[in-house]
């Protein structure tokens, strides 16, 4: 069952910015690329990299700040090493100018 969590508001987190949020003890980074919203775990599976103080490279993809892994942000897809484990990856939905994030686990 879908459980989204309203996170923010849509001027909160502007186009190219991004923001963590905890919810239910999980840390979930928000990235809005082009006015659409992404949500990963904001824990690098490689060592726990807090993969949101990271730069986004080719648009999509976040590198981390530790070691530098690559994830897909609208996938959650493991992109290089040293990582070989997906991250978790939440939908997102915008209902009026609420951003939800769907906290069950994909
Ligand atoms: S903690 Fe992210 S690459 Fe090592």
């Amino acid at each position: 069952m879908p459980n989204f969590v309203t996170v923010a508001k849509t001027g909160d987190i502007p186009p190219g910015e991004r923001d963590v949020f905890e919810i239910d003890g999980r840390y979930i980074a928000v990235f809005n690329v082009g006015g659409t919203y992404y949500a990963i775990e904001d824990i690098c599976t490689h060592d726990g990299g807090p993969l949101a103080e990271g730069d986004l490279v080719d648009e999509y993809e976040i590198a981390c700040p530790r070691h530098g892994a690559r994830f897909d942000i609208r996938t959650g897809k493991v992109l290089s090493m040293p990582a070989v484990v997906d991250v978790s990856w939440f939908p997102v939905r915008v209902e009026g100018d609420a951003i939800q994030v769907d906290v069950e686990e994909t």
